[in-house]
């Protein structure tokens, strides 16, 4: 019931989605977080939009963002040509680190933490308290 799903464009309003309470965590297969470098997509966390990157070499590191705008809940996306995360309702932009460069926007983007479950799947979540839970309930 809290798959992951694919979502649609990039720049969308998603107004009262934050109501409703994401999960404490979501498990990811391998499929939603094999990332290429400087590649992104936005996947669902309950019903939340989240945005998955993986960052420009050298690094290659996956972070993962809540992908609501926190001016006025648009969606974000990465900017690989600029390595920004760009929100395009108001050109929001921030840092692969969530913070504000430029815009609008007054807060940064909330990180998603996130650990190994096994060798295969991913387990996120806002709280890091989520994280030991989640590993309880799927080890
Ligand atoms: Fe993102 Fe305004 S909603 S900058």
């Amino acid at each position: 019931a809290l798959g992951a799903t694919a979502i649609g464009p990039l720049c969308a309003y998603v107004g009262n989605l934050r109501d409703d309470p994401p999960p404490d965590f979501l498990v990811l297969p391998p499929g939603d977080f094999d990332l290429e470098p400087g590649q992104s997509k936005i996947i669902r966390y309950g019903p939340l939009p989240m945005l998955l990157l993986r960052t420009p070499p050298p690094e290659e590191i996956l972070k993962i963002f809540l992908a609501t705008c926190t001016h006025f809940d648009c969606i974000v996306g990465y900017k690989p040509e600029e390595n920004i995360i760009l929100c395009e309702c108001h050109e929001g932009r921030f840092d692969l680190q969530g913070k504000v460069l430029s815009g609008p926007p007054p807060a940064p983007l909330p990180q998603l933490k996130q650990r190994k479950l096994d060798d295969e799947r991913l387990v996120i979540a806002l709280e890091e308290k989520n994280l030991d839970k989640a590993l309880e309930q799927n080890t």
